[in-house]
């Protein structure tokens, strides 16, 4: 919640806008709570850096003995720095490049999370030529339709993401010949936002399905990540994530086998709902049917609105006058650059303070210098 406190003292303070304000409190209930939860149902958590890799974001969540999952090497290396020990880290995406490869190797990391045949065979290579052995899980595509935005749903046949199960005979065959590649599991993620629970229960019945095969095999699985994904109330900023049902349900229809572990990598779920943007009013003008809010942040701050037609609940923090209807739009010379259409804020004025709430996760990590505009500034709640 921002308090009128806290907007009084954004004010005094004169902070420049637009910045993301994080809420340090909010941040350390939510990780509280996962952790608790994570642990009664024996999930071991990597959290996913790309959902927000500001380091003192990092650093808190790294002190709540979380592991990482990263996409590139430059995140594992702010995941180190921040604390995350690297036998904690997994490396996941369909393009990692060879000097990305050598330092993971290098580094000794936990778990590769491979993509395909031709990435196997270049860690493997690799690993040979370094001396190691390099430990892997296969993500597999599952197949199971994510119901969330399209841009997101990554587990369906259309999708560039896991290698095809179809495939899979043809990777245990390969395994067998890459000496320095040890398989330790089975990867999945099937999309983001993900709100439908019924889902994860799909997604369970397919690995029980996979394990089957994999036993049949005598391809012995330690290792069960289920991935991230799961969603958060946009409507409702001050909610928690259903971390309960989320690991309960996923216990519940999992099959595990004797020594296996139950591995998971949230990331919206953890920051989504401590960060907001905070932007000044520039200029309320008059459209045809509305009347436009024109804000001093833009797509180039939260790119979510204009890339996934993302709602996000919007907040005039000065002003309780009666309730009108905006469309609330940004500076950038692009329609898109629209946060909201024709939704309900008290009279709005140059200069009022509007806070875009549940921007913690993919938000200030997928700003950009177009039209070369400034990026956010960071303001957290301890700071001020
Ligand atoms: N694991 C893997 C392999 C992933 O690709 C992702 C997210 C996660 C975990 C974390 O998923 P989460 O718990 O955050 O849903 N920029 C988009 C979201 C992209 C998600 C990409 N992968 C957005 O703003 O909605």
């Amino acid at each position: 919640m921002i308090t009128n406190e806290t907007t009084e003292k954004f004010r005094k303070l004169k902070l420049p806008t637009p910045f993301y304000y994080y809420d340090l409190e909010v941040l350390k209930t939510t990780l509280d709570v996962i952790k608790k939860k994570a642990s009664e149902s024996g999930f071991k958590l990597h959290y996913a850096v790309k959902a927000n890799h500001n380091p003192r974001i990092l650093s808190l969540i790294a002190s709540y003995g979380l592991g990482a999952d990263c996409v590139s090497w430059n995140e594992i290396d702010a995941a180190l720095k921040a604390g995350f020990r690297a036998s904690e880290i997994v490396f996941a995406g369909v393009g990692k490049s060879d000097n990305e490869i050598i330092n993971a190797i290098e580094a000794d990391i936990f778990c590769f999370n491979c993509e395909s045949i031709p990435e196997m065979e270049v860690i493997n290579t690799f690993a040979a030529r370094l001396g190691k052995k390099a430990r892997i899980a296969l993500r597999i595509n599952p197949l199971v339709d994510a119901h969330t935005h399209k841009y997101i749903t990554t587990g369906i046949a259309e999708s560039k993401f896991g290698i095809n199960t179809w495939e899979l005979e043809e990777v245990l065959k390969k395994l067998t010949d890459m000496k320095n590649l040890e398989l330790t599991g089975i990867h999945f993620h099937v999309g983001s936002q993900i709100t439908r629970l019924s889902v994860f229960k799909t997604l369970c019945n397919h690995i029980n399905e996979l394990q089957e095969w994999f036993s049949v095999r005598n391809s012995e699985l330690k290792i069960i990540n289920v991935g991230g994904g799961l969603g958060i109330n946009y409507d409702n900023p001050e909610e928690l994530p259903r971390f309960d049902d989320y690991f309960s349900l996923i216990r519940k229809f999992v099959d595990l086998r004797p020594g296996q572990t139950i591995h998971a990598e949230p990331g919206r779920s953890i920051v989504g709902q401590c960060g907001s943007l905070i932007s000044k009013v520039l200029y309320v003008k008059n459209g045809t049917n509305t009347k436009f809010v024109i804000i001093d942040a833009g797509m180039t701050d939260l790119i979510r609105p204009a890339l996934y037609q993302a709602h996000h609940q919007i907040e005039n923090l000065t002003s309780a006058g009666e309730t009108e209807n905006y469309d609330v739009v940004g500076p950038i010379c692009e329609s898109s650059d629209t946060f909201a259409r024709y939704i309900e804020l008290p009279e709005t004025r140059r200069g009022d303070l509007i806070a875009i709430r549940s921007a913690g996760a993919y938000g200030e990590v997928m700003a950009s210098r177009y039209n070369l505009r400034d990026l956010p500034q960071v303001v957290f709640s301890d700071e001020i």
